[in-house]
């Protein structure tokens, strides 16, 4: 047996994409298949911490040995990292949609021959990093992603003041394949450094960035 050094420690990871009604068959939704989030929730408890995976709707397995939730919108994301908690580490890699529709409604809407579209109006969603970011029950450390597809660096700098994050893993979602993919290229940006890490597979980084949280904790 190899020492468990995250033994006795609660972590909990958002992972996926969020679906976010517009009536009963359609949603905002994104490309994220959740193959980040769920790797990085399998490394930790591979290393001994009790994970709980909260994951929007994603079409991979739910890891083994971790205790997965699962949620549709990203007000029901937030109920459940808040019911997760007290945790030592939380690590926010879902891609929440930034908006969901003002009313979704009960009956399908209907396509009128002859008529404008409907407007759809939106509304912001709750940032569930921000908020366990600052909360009264905040994690000893709280990590954020930062999709971005330009002045990647300056983004994530900018995020982990504003968001309360200890660190941001950052990607460039422009190079052909992260978004969905198996790959992953990242930037580590805390208050005091910046680290590369070369392209490589997403269970790869998982392993890397849950070795770095065991040497932080
Ligand atoms: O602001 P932006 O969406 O680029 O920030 C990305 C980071 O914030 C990710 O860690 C993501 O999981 C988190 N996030 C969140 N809730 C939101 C939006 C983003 O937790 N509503």
């Amino acid at each position: 047996e190899r020492p468990k050094p995250l033994a006795g420690k609660r972590a909990v990871i958002t992972s996926g994409p969020t679906h976010e009604a517009i009536d009963p068959v359609r949603y905002i939704a994104n490309r994220s298949s959740g193959r980040q989030g769920h790797a990085i929730a399998a490394a930790l408890a591979k290393l001994g911490a009790d994970v709980t995976l909260v994951s929007g709707p994603v079409a991979i397995a739910d890891p083994e040995g971790v205790s997965t939730v699962h949620v549709e919108s990203a007000r029901d994301m937030l109920a459940a990292v808040e019911a997760a908690l007290p945790a030592d580490i939380a690590v926010m890699v879902a891609a929440v949609s930034d908006w969901r529709a003002t009313d979704s409604t009960v009956q399908k809407m209907k396509k009128k021959p002859g008529e404008a579209p409907l407007p759809l109006q939106l509304t912001e969603n709750p940032d569930i990093l921000k908020t366990i970011g600052h909360h009264a029950q905040r994690p000893h450390l709280v990590i954020g992603f930062a999709a971005e597809t330009q002045d990647v660096a300056t983004y994530a700098a900018d995020k982990l003041t504003r968001k309360g994050a200890d660190l941001i893993v950052a990607n460039d979602v422009s190079k052909d394949g992260v978004m969905g993919g198996s790959r992953n290229q990242v930037m580590l940006v805390t208050q005091e450094t910046t680290e590369v890490w070369p392209d490589m597979d997403k269970t790869h980084v998982a392993d890397k960035l849950a070795n770095w949280i065991a040497g932080r904790l």
